[in-house]
């Protein structure tokens, strides 16, 4: 059996910055994390991003977490675009690829929903993923989240037009404890 790793999610440190810059400049899974046109990061660009938020950790209407595993950063997870109204915001998680099918992904997702309704109230976590993304759409699933809708060629991704996967899980649905 493989062991369960432990997969924690906490605030930014300095030592964490390498790992979280590799992640921002791969160009291989752009697509998959960016709405926006891939381009080649640097350094002081990713520098000056970090830089733009407020304190580092929160933006008023985002909250960003390292994915740590076993007391090292593997990766990044946000809840963003938080509306206090309607008390909906969407999630975002990221990892290196050493850290990827291991569970961890599913791990991290289930705890930042957890702190999504728990901690901030929340009713309603929604995100994105492009249709070919199937190890990420399986993991939300695990995590809990529903397909809600599609849009179709609503993304151009590395040389063709791909759907882009609508998905939800709402506070009230049970899911999210069955997998705990
Ligand atoms: C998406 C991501 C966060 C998922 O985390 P992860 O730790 O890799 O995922 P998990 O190991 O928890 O779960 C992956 C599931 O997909 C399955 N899977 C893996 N590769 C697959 C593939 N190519 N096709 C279908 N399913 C696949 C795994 O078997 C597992 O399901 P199972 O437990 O039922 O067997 C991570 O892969 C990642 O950071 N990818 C790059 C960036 C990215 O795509 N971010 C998401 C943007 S929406």
């Amino acid at each position: 059996m493989p062991e369960t790793p432990h997969v924690s999610l906490r605030a930014r440190a300095e030592v964490d910055l390498d790992v979280l810059y590799e992640i921002a400049a791969d160009l291989d899974t752009w697509e998959e994390r960016n709405p926006q046109a891939p381009h080649p990061l640097t350094r002081d660009g990713f520098l000056a991003g970090v830089a733009r938020a407020t304190d580092g950790a929160t933006s008023g209407d985002s909250v960003s977490f390292v994915v740590d595993l076993d007391g090292v950063a593997v990766g990044g997870a946000s809840l963003f675009a938080i509306d206090t109204f309607a008390r909906h915001a969407e999630a975002g998680i990221s990892l290196v690829p050493g850290a990827r099918g291991r569970g961890i992904g599913t791990a991290a997702i289930t705890e930042l929903v957890e702190f999504g309704f728990v901690r901030y109230n929340l009713r309603r976590i929604h995100l994105q993923a492009i249709a070919s993304n199937t190890r990420a759409i399986r993991a939300y699933e695990k995590a809990g989240f529903v397909i809600e809708g599609r849009q179709r060629q609503h993304a151009w991704v590395r040389g063709a037009y791909e759907d882009i996967v609508l998905m939800g899980i709402l506070r009230s649905e049970p899911a999210l404890r069955q997998t705990q």
